[in-house]
């Protein structure tokens, strides 16, 4: 037996994200500090609950319940992992904290920010652990690039970023009833990778306390929103130029940091030349494990251990900061769900 702290999650929903999540926990990796046991599976169906076990995590022995409700009154649990869509974050949310559960919740965290400010109220109300998994942010990468480019400065002031996540979807193809395209499910790529643009953005602009001015502009297909762009302006005068679509895929892997160096040309005081030998780049190599959710796991699960409400990575200003760019954005963008 491990002599590791233990975690009992329980999973709502048998989609995508859901096998992920619970094939990354139970991996075994240098480091890993907490022993993550899935407790319990919720679903629409009982029988989709044991096929999930079966199919992922056939060594454990979770409880399976054919509704998220029997989950959260289940006691053995100590934190729900919510992996269903968007449109139905704010309900399995405020349902599991009124039961008194801990919750991580998938992104986007809800589909717009008041709903997101009714949950951190629901969970004040409870004294219980809530945050949006926006694994990024837990990821060593993403904290080493904030460190080099903040703390150690290595381009100097960063001014202007350009952010980019397109996720290929191609909405239009899939089946009507896919979350990518059908609007009660919250489809639309802001929500879905847009989220993603805007917290690589803020990172690399190093997470300006003010809310930026935004200028953006969005494309429909069949009411869904396919591609969005918006410019983030600082009083400063920075800015991020944040973009995604659920059209077409991005480049190829996962960060790219790209520096121009521009040198002032010798007795040419108004023009600039770019060395091509100031050009050779750094590499840095990072610990790829399972899909790299373990860090996102690992950090929640030290959260609930140590007695925290709120994640160290990820606390409720962050998510409500982003959720407030989104709103902006899709008021300017013309991107509008049921009920809102
Ligand atoms: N962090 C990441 O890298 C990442 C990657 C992909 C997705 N996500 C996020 O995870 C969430 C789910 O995405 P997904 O790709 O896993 O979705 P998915 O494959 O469609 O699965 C969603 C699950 O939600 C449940 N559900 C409940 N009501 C539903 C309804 N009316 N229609 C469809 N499903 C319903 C279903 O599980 P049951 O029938 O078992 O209840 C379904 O399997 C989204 O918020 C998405 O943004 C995150």
């Amino acid at each position: 037996m491990s002599d590791l702290p233990s975690i009992r999650w329980g999973i709502v929903a048998t989609g995508m994200i859901s096998t992920w999540f619970v094939e990354d926990i139970l991996l075994e990796w240098e480091g890993k500090r907490v022993n993550h046991v899935v407790q319990a599976i919720g679903s629409s169906s009982t029988q989709k609950a044991q096929d999930f076990v079966k199919n992922n995590c056939p060594a454990q022995t979770p409880k399976v319940y054919g509704s998220y409700q029997e989950l959260y009154q289940d006691p053995d649990v100590d934190i729900v992992y919510i992996g269903t869509p968007h449109a139905f974050h704010y309900r399995d949310c405020m349902e599991a904290i009124n039961a008194g559960k801990n919750v991580l919740c998938e992104k986007s965290f809800t589909i717009n920010a008041k709903q997101a400010r009714e949950i951190f109220d629901a969970a004040r109300r409870n004294n219980v652990y809530v945050a949006e998994a926006m694994w990024v942010r837990h990821r060593p990468l993403y904290q080493e690039l904030y460190r080099l480019l903040h703390q150690e400065k290595i381009i100097g002031d960063v001014f202007r970023v350009f952010s980019d996540f397109a996720n290929g979807v191609d909405p239009a193809s899939l089946p009507a009833s896919s979350r990518h395209r059908d609007l009660t499910l919250g489809a639309g790529s802001l929500l879905d990778v847009g989220v993603y643009a805007l917290t690589w953005g803020r990172m690399a602009l190093g997470y300006q306390k003010e809310l930026p001015q935004i200028v953006a502009k969005q494309t429909h297909e069949e009411g869904v929103e396919i591609t969005t762009s918006a410019i983030l302006q600082y009083s400063s005068g920075r800015q991020g130029i944040c973009t995604c679509t659920s059209k077409a895929l991005g480049a190829p892997g996962e960060v790219f940091v790209v520096v121009h160096v521009w040198k002032k040309q010798e007795g040419a005081a108004d023009r600039a030349f770019f060395p091509r030998e100031a050009c050779e780049g750094k590499k840095y190599d990072f610990p790829q494990i399972g899909r790299g959710f373990v860090w996102e796991a690992e950090n929640t699960a030290l959260d609930i251990l140590e007695g925290r409400k709120e994640s160290r990575v990820m606390p409720w200003e962050e998510t409500l900061y982003i959720m407030d760019i989104m709103d902006e954005i899709r008021a300017q963008g013309g991107t509008c769900y049921p009920g809102e």
